[in-house]
């Protein structure tokens, strides 16, 4: 059997790598071509159609996200079962497999759905049944985050103003969407000053201040209508307010908001202005982070000891980081990590060091630094604290959905 997947880097490491709607390993041209017909006429990719079984299908899925939808053949499989636990190993969560086959066997099926396949379908497959098939993928609600819950919420702080918290947020979820292929929505609620949407070259949507002033105008449609799309699975949030325009509002809004969010995307990131934070850590329920970001100076430690203080009282089901950006930036009179620490009331998680030369590349450029210099220290701190985060990192890729579900091995 032959294989046409294209050359693919490892799982994390392309910036093109984003998780895609549907993927196919089929064993006959027969099934291949009713396939691709169907995978066309709803618009995907022809070339995630491939020919190949599920060994095939493991060596291709071990180093690229995994699709929201994968179709494996088990025909010619001498252990479906055991294939099919090897399969699980390589699959993220979230992803939803359909298995073909030629027995009619009601015994396999039932093992296979004990294993997390969502179905099983007989070959040979009419026309209907892979339009059938290859439709679950645009049905999938969108945003269960892989285990069937609301999605996580990702808070970012800056302790001090021009620390870096937006620079954070940006690159955190730039890397969970494109990197790491998690639909995340990234909310600037610093609605006359916030820079998310100029850091991603993106027009802020309209509507945002009236729906936070309005929680009536928070629905399903406010949602589609106020979000800007980045890619397939970036959707930005923001406002670009007059200055001379008033602003009250209403926090059952906010929770409102987040809520709709969690439910429709796997993250959402939230840079989250500090007045705000005060007043609304109540949005931080459990599956929720806080990120407080400082930098090393003695009044973003301060500042860093106080408000994580103030989430742990506020938010106590809340994970809460500290992170130290710029660092290096100073040089003489930098505090460090030993110096945040010392009190043991907080735990610096992750240092992001400073690059100024490549943090005026990107911006110019209105890209992220995840774009701009991939490779960068900076970009691979932030990269480390978003796996953190998103608990789809490196340590967590390889958790299958399956084995969660069902609670054991292959
Ligand atoms: N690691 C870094 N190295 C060098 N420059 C950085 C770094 N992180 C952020 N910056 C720069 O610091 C400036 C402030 O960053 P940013 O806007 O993200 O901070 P902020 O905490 O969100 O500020 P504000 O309080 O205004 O919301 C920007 O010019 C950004 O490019
Ligand atoms: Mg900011």
């Amino acid at each position: 059997m032959t294989i046409e997947a294209p050359e693919r880097p490892g799982k994390m490491a392309g910036r093109h790598q984003q998780r895609v709607p549907f993927m196919a390993f089929v064993g006959d041209e027969v099934t291949r071509a009713s396939l691709l017909r169907a995978a066309c006429d709803h618009g995907l990719a022809a070339a995630e159609v491939f020919q190949g079984g599920l060994s095939e299908a493991r060596d291709v899925l071990a180093h690229i996200p995994t699709p929201r939808l994968l179709v494996v053949d088990l025909g010619g499989c001498a252990d479906p079962l055991a294939e099919i636990g090897v399969l699980s190993e390589v699959c993220d969560p979230g992803t939803r497999v359909v298995a073909l086959g030629n027995l009619n066997d009601v015994d396999l099926f039932r093992e296979l759905t004990a294993r997390g396949v969502e179905d099983y379908v007989l070959k040979p497959i009419s026309a209907e049944t892979s339009d059938t098939i290859v439709s679950r993928c645009m049905e999938e609600p969108a945003g269960t985050d892989g285990d069937g819950g609301p999605g996580k919420l990702i808070a970012v702080i800056g302790a001090r103003g021009g620390v870096g918290a937006s620079t954070v947020a940006v690159n955190i979820a730039w890397m969970m969407a494109h990197e790491q292929g998690l639909r995340t929505a990234l909310v600037d609620l610093d609605l006359y000053f916030g820079s998310i949407a100029l850091a991603l070259d993106v027009e802020p949507g309209r509507g945002f201040r009236e729906a936070l002033e309005n929680p009536s105008r928070i629905d399903s449609l406010f949602i589609e209508r106020a979000m800007v799309r980045q890619s397939d699975t970036l959707f930005v949030l923001g406002a670009e307010e007059a200055l001379d325009t008033g602003f009250s509002f209403d926090p059952a809004a906010l929770d409102l908001l987040i809520e709709k969010l969690r439910h429709g995307f796997d993250r959402v990131v939230v840079d989250l202005p500090r007045f705000a934070a005060r007043s609304q850590a109540n949005i931080l329920s459990a599956r929720a982070a806080a990120v407080v970001v400082s930098d090393p100076t003695l009044a973003g430690m301060r500042d860093t000891l106080r408000l994580a203080a103030l989430l742990r009282h506020a938010a106590p089901d809340a994970e809460v980081l500290a992170v130290m950006n710029k660092v290096g930036a100073g040089k003489l009179g930098e505090l460090d990590k030993d110096d945040f620490e010392a009190g043991g009331e907080v735990r610096i998680e992750h240092r992001i060091p400073a690059d100024a030369k490549a943090m005026v590349a990107c911006a110019g450029a209105g890209v992220t630094l995840a774009e701009a210099a991939p490779r960068s220290r900076a970009a691979a701190a932030l990269r480390a604290l978003g796996g953190q985060l998103s608990e789809a990192g490196e340590g967590a890729a390889k958790v299958s959905l399956w084995r969660r579900l069902v609670g054991r091995g292959s």
